[in-house]
């Protein structure tokens, strides 16, 4: 489905990424973990178009989307939320949501703005009952929770309707319950769209609790990949960024 084929981006001297390469098969639900600047969000940042790569293939269904623009890359199918909510902090929840669909209409961007169509309006309503926000509907997203604009931050990515979803760190700077409650509904999400779903995560409880598969950065490159089982007793995992605490059987 989603397969990176040695993959590389440098800053001036830094390489953020050397040679990765990774598989995503369609339809699972994989974890990038790794410690702070293992090269994770430029890593979404190249899949995205955010950035280009210096070399490597991004293959969408063996398409080679490496070096395409985002917009390109979007409307390949290919959906992204940020770390930091990217919204129309003016507009409502449901115009933000048509605002996105209608940045993406293309060349019709500008007159499609004006005039939702039909079929947007009700992707939009499908998707703020699907994540939660419907009761929110009408309300100016800059008076949003944190929470909030982190899951209006999903939806505009799901009313493009991606066969791909990347989530940088969707439960980052939430407390314990909201944490899990997010998962949760990501999850659902996952199951519901039946889409290929790759998400970064710092908390390993959460981690371990959802993903099928797991792929560790380190320094710009692949340290290790496998099942949440596989990782958790891998020696090179447990040394630079695990340690000992979620072995299997330790106490
Ligand atoms: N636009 C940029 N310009 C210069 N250096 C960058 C840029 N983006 C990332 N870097 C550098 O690339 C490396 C990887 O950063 P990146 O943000 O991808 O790490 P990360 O794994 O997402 O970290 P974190 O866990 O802190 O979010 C770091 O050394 C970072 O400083
Ligand atoms: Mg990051």
């Amino acid at each position: 489905m989603l397969k990176i084929e040695h993959l590389s981006k440098s800053f001036g001297g830094v390489a953020a990424m050397s040679d990765v390469s990774l598989d995503f098969p369609a339809g699972s639900l994989t974890a990038v973990i790794g410690p702070n600047g293992a090269g994770k969000t430029t890593f979404f940042n190249l899949i995205t178009g955010a950035l280009k790569p210096d070399k490597g293939n991004i293959l969408l269904e063996g398409e080679n989307i490496a070096g395409l623009s985002t917009p390109d890359i979007v409307r390949r199918g290919i959906g992204r939320a940020f770390q930091i909510a990217s919204i129309f902090p003016s507009l409502t929840v449901r115009e933000s949501m048509l605002a996105a669909v209608n940045a993406h209409r293309g060349q019709h961007a500008g007159l499609g703005g004006r005039f939702p169509i039909a079929a947007a309006e009700d992707r939009a309503q499908a998707v703020m009952e699907m994540v939660g926000l419907s009761a929110k509907a009408d309300m100016v997203s800059r008076y949003l929770s944190h929470g909030d604009h982190k899951l209006l931050d999903i939806a505009l990515a799901l009313v493009l309707e991606p066969r791909v979803l990347l989530l940088d760190e969707p439960t980052a700077g939430m407390g314990p319950e909201e944490r899990w409650q997010r998962i949760d509904t990501v999850h659902r999400l996952w199951e519901r769209e039946k889409m290929t779903l790759v998400f970064i995560e710092r908390d390993m409880d959460i981690v371990f609790k959802i993903a099928q598969s797991i792929r560790v950065l380190s320094y710009g490159k692949v340290l290790a990949q496998g099942t949440p089982d596989e990782i958790r007793r891998h020696p090179a995992v447990i040394e630079a960024y695990l340690g000992t605490e979620y072995v299997a059987g330790h106490a």
